[in-house]
């Protein structure tokens, strides 16, 4: 199931305007996942399992989450979660703010026991940003707001924001013992209505011998520029027709290309850490030799 339109919110646009600036105020605490992206992408806990807003490790737990204290700084936003949403099955709310970022293209709950066909994470954008997008193995697509969205974690997924403007969301995972449907995620089955048009980025097609080409890059690729080259090759799926994990291979071309075998097993972790295997607790570094 790749991601689509849950259903929609129509927000009061006053009262969301205060929540949002609410959270763009709110502190940046030292960020759990940050090999994950680029540039500024804060994440505030505003429901969890212990209700503490310093802890924002995802994991799967004894249901329901608590709010944590931030929650109490977005009183239209938690009015919203509780009239709309089954909060039976919460695992964490998390408000995001990105602003002149990008992601690394990675499957999330990889490091999890648990069957991850069991957690269902939902994405509803606060503030349109046309210079952010997002991705997931099948498509590019722009949210708007109020768009209540699927975004398929478990499958490779990036998510990027090419401007200096904010862009605040907030992202809901749901977690279920036995089968579900998405609209057991609602607090009523009516609030489901799927069907609607997701706005898809036109992307073009890759030029003629780009793979050929992008291996020059080995010239000006050493461990001071590794990351950053990452990253680089990580944007190019949202402009041309390539998968979004296709920068990995490219990043291993490149390294193997080089005279510098850290780099090549560097760029094949790499691949191995965001989209292959990863265990709970484990970390990954660009930067570290
Ligand atoms: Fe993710």
């Amino acid at each position: 199931m790749t991601s689509f339109i849950l259903g929609k919110i129509d927000f009061d646009i006053p009262r969301l305007a205060e929540d949002v600036a609410a959270v763009k105020t709110m502190r940046k605490g030292r960020e759990t996942y940050d090999e994950f992206s680029s540039g500024f992408w804060k994440n505030v806990p505003l429901w969890n399992e212990n209700g503490d807003g310093s802890d924002g490790l995802f994991r799967d737990f004894g249901l329901p989450a608590r709010p944590t204290e931030y929650a109490s700084h977005v009183p239209y936003l938690t009015e919203v979660l509780e009239e709309r949403f089954n909060l039976r099955q919460l695992v964490m709310v998390r408000a995001r703010d990105i602003v002149d970022a990008s992601m690394m293209p990675h499957k999330d709950f990889l490091e999890l026991e648990e069957d991850p066909s069991h957690q269902f994470r939902v994405m509803i954008v606060l503030e349109d940003n046309e210079a952010t997008y997002n991705s997931d193995e099948e498509k590019v697509f722009r949210m708007r707001t109020g768009e209540v969205w699927f975004l398929d974690a478990a499958g490779v997924h990036c998510a990027a924001n090419f401007s200096t403007e904010s862009r605040v969301s907030l992202c809901l995972d749901f977690s279920f013992n036995g089968p579900f449907t998405p609209a057991d995620i609602f607090s009523s089955p009516n609030l489901y209505e799927p069907g609607s048009e997701p706005m898809i980025v036109k992307r073009q097609p890759l030029p003629e011998h780009f793979e050929m080409d992008i291996r020059r890059m080995a010239v000006a690729c050493n461990r001071h520029n590794f990351r950053d080259l990452a990253f680089a090759l990580a944007k190019l799926h949202f402009s041309y027709e390539v998968p979004n994990d296709a920068c990995y291979d490219w990043l291993i071309e490149i390294a193997d290309r080089t005279d510098d075998p850290a780099l090549v097993a560097k760029a094949e972790q790499a691949k191995d850490f965001y989209i292959a295997d990863r265990k709970i607790h484990e970390r990954f570094s660009f930067t570290e030799w």
